[in-house]
């Protein structure tokens, strides 16, 4: 597979997850020495939903992102376009929907909050997948996202992209099912935008008083913004 750019294709995006699908989430855990866990359950706290309220997990692979936003009692749905991330997380009791970003089955106005939580960076063009999650939320509703960021400190953003993303490959290795992807995932976090870009793509999309909260240095960040209207 070619370098990762900010280009991608959707096929080769849906093929290369199906790939992962067995292992991902033992090979996640390595990849990010643990935070993976804390990293979900800080969007959690951030989504805040609340029982009765309904929330879209997009990119949810194999839930395991959409079973810790339903500890907070909301009603979650779980949507990816790959079958074998979905798959993969059939034992987990969630709804589960196959789904393309860039088109979801889905109602305008009928979600209380959409999530993505390491999905975003996949979806090109980014700000039509935005306009996406903005169309099925209600006015006034939350949109919350857990992606790769910067670290905004240089040194650490030296370390990250020179060590840690080069190591990266190599530490999943014997984990994964499939070392192209890995070396793909780590080359699509170096490429991805900055917290203030990226924040400034969801005010173009039509969302209004985006925010951010770095995480772990910075290597991770929350971005929430809100629907108007509300
Ligand atoms: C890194 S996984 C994240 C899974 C999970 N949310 C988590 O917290 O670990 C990214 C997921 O995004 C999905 N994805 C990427 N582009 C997508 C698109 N256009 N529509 C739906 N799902 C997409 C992939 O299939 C993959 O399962």
């Amino acid at each position: 597979m070619s370098r990762a750019g900010l280009d991608k294709n959707p096929h080769d995006i849906a093929e290369m997850f199906d790939g992962v699908a067995k292992g991902y989430d033992r090979t996640n855990s390595v990849m990010t020495l643990g935070f993976d866990r804390r990293w979900r359950e800080q969007t959690r706290r951030v989504l805040d939903a609340a029982p009765g309220e309904a929330v879209l997990d997009l990119a949810a692979g194999t839930a395991v992102s959409t079973v810790e936003y339903a500890r907070s009692g909301a009603w979650c749905l779980a949507a990816d376009f790959s079958l074998g991330m979905l798959r993969g997380g059939a034992s987990r009791d969630v709804p589960k929907v196959a789904a393309d970003a860039f088109h979801l089955p889905l109602r305008d106005n009928s979600f209380d909050a959409v999530t993505v939580t390491f999905g975003l960076r996949n979806m090109s063009p980014t700000p039509a997948a935005l306009a996406e999650m903005l169309r099925v939320t209600k006015p006034g509703g939350r949109l919350v996202i857990c992606e790769v960021a910067q670290p905004p400190f240089r040194p650490i953003r030296w370390l990250y992209h020179h060590v840690v993303l080069r190591m990266l490959p190599l530490v999943t290795k014997p984990f994964s099912s499939n070392a192209p992807a890995y070396r793909y995932l780590a080359e699509s976090m170096r490429d991805w935008h900055d917290q203030k870009t990226l924040a400034r793509m969801i005010s173009d999309a039509g969302w209004q008083d985006v925010e951010w909260l770095n995480l772990t240095l910075g290597v991770v960040a929350l971005h929430r913004a809100v629907r108007p209207g509300g």
